[in-house]
């Protein structure tokens, strides 16, 4: 077979470029006519066995299948199953809507394909861009912090943690990344959180060596933030008994409530015990940018990592997350490996920027900066601002009406733009197990009707619904029908549960 001839087998009829855009145009219209009849379709639509069959017990055909039958079947079998989370009444976990200007970038991206690691590429210049922009919204020096575009908040995270780790070590004089874990010589290296921190947390500490046992859990207070006096308390006392508290990793927006732990007091303990301090950030650092939430946030700058996921709140499509940290030589030091094949000086030939990869896991990494450019460049500092106060008040303005709802109890005032809150049954009966139960089903119920979409969590041993307002066309309208429609649900699991019992 010719080298032409392989070229043509992969790009097939696309070669074509008339086809190409012919094609390309048709997409678009299509993407646009999805957007714009998302409000008539169901938020979430649950798949038929024939309809999921249809998907996964496909074979990779002999032959090549023509480009608009392949988008045909898109358009058919694969694009009305979503998750949801592009319906103004979706509420679940925390996924956002993707910024329309998002959804175009991600083709442009594809279009340059470009590996962002190494090389006097657009793309590289691009990511230092954004990842600056994100940098000034945590309020770090960009002058001498780092920051890299990953795949989400986990990875962020687990980057975080990685640097927390080579910063123990060097300053307890051994190498890790020589000895692993081993080079501390048997001390257990202690990390702390609360029961709220996102499980991302314990399994980065997994997979760094340190043990799931090694994470010591804070209490929180009523508002479910962290209690600094208590990580005062108990840091003191692993530390006479031998071991090493290394690591506090404190929440900007728990994924449970939207709980902001209290950074500044944190940092004081971290700094009096010599504890590195991470910042989850992945949903709400950038809750940061709300001028009236500014007490909460007094403190993130003195954070020595922070997670900032961009596909959250910021709404650029999945994947994109961000971890940023405060010693960019620190961080240098925890990933740098060049293999000869890669290295470049700057400035000869292909050479520019020292490799993105020399501070991260990833070597080969996608072109992410281009969506979060294309999004934060047209919202403007301005419409982010609006679109986090937006949410804030929504959330408020929710867990208002569900405190004015007798069917209905709110769990927590929020303070971000989650609001938990459960169904009452209307006989009184509040027997824990019970409430449950009808919760459990009115989740369940609500998400396969489609008309909201909306997920649940588990706070202090209670199942309780949960909420999150993170789509820029979200409307009080929306959120009056979200209860409607939880109201009904738990009516109906109400006489369910009291016919089965
Ligand atoms: C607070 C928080 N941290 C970390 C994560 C993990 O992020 P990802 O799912 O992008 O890996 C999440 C995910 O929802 C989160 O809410």
């Amino acid at each position: 077979m010719s080298e032409h001839r392989l070229i043509d087998s992969i790009a097939g009829s696309m070669a074509d470029l008339a086809e190409f855009r012919k094609l390309g145009h048709e997409s678009i219209d299509l993407v646009a006519d999805y957007l714009g009849n998302i409000r008539s379709t169901p938020v979430f639509r649950p798949m038929t066995p024939a309809e999921r069959d249809r998907l996964r017990e496909q074979r990779l055909p002999a032959e090549g299948t023509a480009a608009d039958v392949i988008i045909d079947d898109f358009a058919q079998d694969v694009l009305p199953f979503a998750m949801g989370n592009g319906h103004p009444r979706f509420f679940g976990w925390v996924n956002s809507p993707p910024a329309p200007i998002g959804i175009l970038a991600e083709m442009l991206a594809a279009a340059q394909d470009p590996s962002c690691d190494v090389g006097d590429i657009s793309s590289l210049y691009l990511e230092q861009a954004v990842v600056g922009w994100l940098t000034e919204i945590v309020g770090y020096d960009p002058e001498t912090a780092m920051g890299l575009l990953v795949s989400g908040g986990s990875v962020a995270i687990l980057t975080g943690l990685a640097v927390a780790r080579q910063h123990c070590a060097e300053a307890d004089g051994w190498d890790v990344r020589a000895d692993g874990v081993a080079g501390a010589g048997g001390k257990r290296l202690l990390t702390y959180v609360t029961d709220q921190t996102h499980s991302s947390v314990r399994k980065g500490i997994e997979l760094l060596g340190l043990g799931s046992s090694s994470v010591r859990v804070v209490p929180t207070d009523d508002m479910f933030r962290m209690d600094p006096d208590a990580l005062a308390r108990m840091v003191a006392r692993d530390r006479a008994d031998g071991h090493r508290p290394f690591c506090v990793v404190a929440s900007a927006g728990t994924t449970n409530t939207g709980a902001i732990d209290p950074f500044d007091r944190i940092a004081d303990v971290a700094a009096e015990h010599a504890l590195w301090l991470h910042v989850d950030g992945a949903y709400g650092a950038v809750g940061a940018l709300h001028p009236q939430l500014a007490d909460a946030y007094a403190g993130l700058r003195r954070a020595d990592s922070i997670a900032l996921d961009p596909h959250k709140w910021l709404s650029v499509p999945v994947e994109c997350g961000c971890v940023i940290v405060r010693d960019r030589e620190l961080m240098r030091r925890t990933f740098s490996l060049v293999p000869p094949y890669l290295r470049t000086e700057e400035g000869k030939g292909v050479g520019g920027p020292p490799s993105f990869a020399e501070y991260g896991i990833q070597q080969t990494r996608g072109f992410r900066a281009l969506k979060v450019w294309m999004t934060l460049r047209h919202a403007g500092r301005r419409g982010l601002t609006d679109q986090v106060v937006r949410h804030v008040a929504l959330a408020r303005h929710l867990a208002a009406m569900v405190a004015e709802t007798p069917a209905l109890e709110l769990v927590v005032p929020p303070q971000l733009s989650v609001v938990c809150f459960r169904y009452l049954p209307s006989d009184g009966d509040r027997d824990p197990t019970r409430v449950d139960a009808i919760n459990e089903l009115v989740e369940r119920r609500v998400q396969a009707e489609g008309r909201a979409f909306l997920t649940s969590t588990v706070l202090r041993d209670r199942f309780v619904l949960r909420a999150s307002v993170l789509h820029y066309a979200t409307t009080e309208d929306d959120l009056r029908a979200l209860l409607h429609i939880v109201c009904t649900a738990g009516a109906t699991a109400e006489r369910e549960l009291t016919r089965e019992s």
